[in-house]
């Protein structure tokens, strides 16, 4: 283990929450009902990717200008919630497990579908833990596809093999596998099936076991 790279909505921070709220407004304003196993899809995916997802279960058909007005919509309610965050909003442990990894010398990424990563990332106070922060400004395709995770060994300059993502998102834990990456699902057993291991959440992690157990 040299690398661990880390999404970020669920993961080490509970936003999910707040997309949830957002894409809800949203797809109610259009509609679509929309539920949480809705939600439970959305999860790592972009924020184009998540649209379509709505406006194809709700037979919507939308010109690219709408769809820009929306996913503008959906991201203003979405940050209106987040400029609320305070630091103490990170997960339980994630504090704690950025620098004992770090203290061991083990590289530290992100691996996030969000453009509003870095933004979150300095409302918790974390950011500065990050060797390498590979977001939705800098990727081109959505996960289930490996980019973000590649970009982010290869900046690293480092084989997947090397690295363990930490995902709670079933497109996520998809991606991380097909990268060829060790890839350590935090959240239930039963959603994040591909995954290698399955913590329910980062509370009980640190470098010394992650060391002996992958
Ligand atoms: C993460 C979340 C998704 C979200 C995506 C884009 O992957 O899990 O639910 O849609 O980021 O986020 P953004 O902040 O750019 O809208
Ligand atoms: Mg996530």
């Amino acid at each position: 283990m040299k690398a661990c790279i880390f999404d970020l909505d669920g993961v080490l921070v509970d936003t999910a929450k707040y997309h949830f709220i957002a894409w809800q407004r949203l797809a109610n304003n259009l509609q679509v009902d929309f539920t949480e196993h809705d939600n439970e899809q959305l999860k790592g995916l972009s924020r184009d990717a998540s649209l379509d997802y709505i406006l194809k279960k709700g037979k919507i058909s939308a010109s690219s200008s709408e769809k820009e007005v929306w996913k503008e919509q959906k991201n203003n309610w979405y940050l209106e919630l987040v400029n609320t965050m305070q630091e103490n909003e990170v997960l339980p442990n994630c504090k704690e497990l950025l620098s004992d990894l770090k203290s061991n010398g083990i590289k530290i990424g992100l691996g996030s579908a969000s453009k509003n990563a870095a933004l979150i990332l300095t409302r918790v106070n974390i950011k500065h833990y990050f060797d390498v922060i590979i977001d939705g400004t800098v990727t081109s395709i959505s996960k289930p596809n490996p980019e973000v995770f590649l970009l982010g060994a290869k900046v690293l300059d480092l084989q997947p093999n090397e690295c363990i993502v930490f995902e709670d998102a079933i497109n996520g834990v998809i991606a991380a596998k097909a990268g060829g990456f060790k890839t350590i699902g935090i959240g239930e057993k039963e959603v994040l099936t591909e995954a290698d291991l399955v913590f329910p959440d980062l509370s009980s992690l640190n470098f010394e076991m992650l060391n002996r157990i992958v």
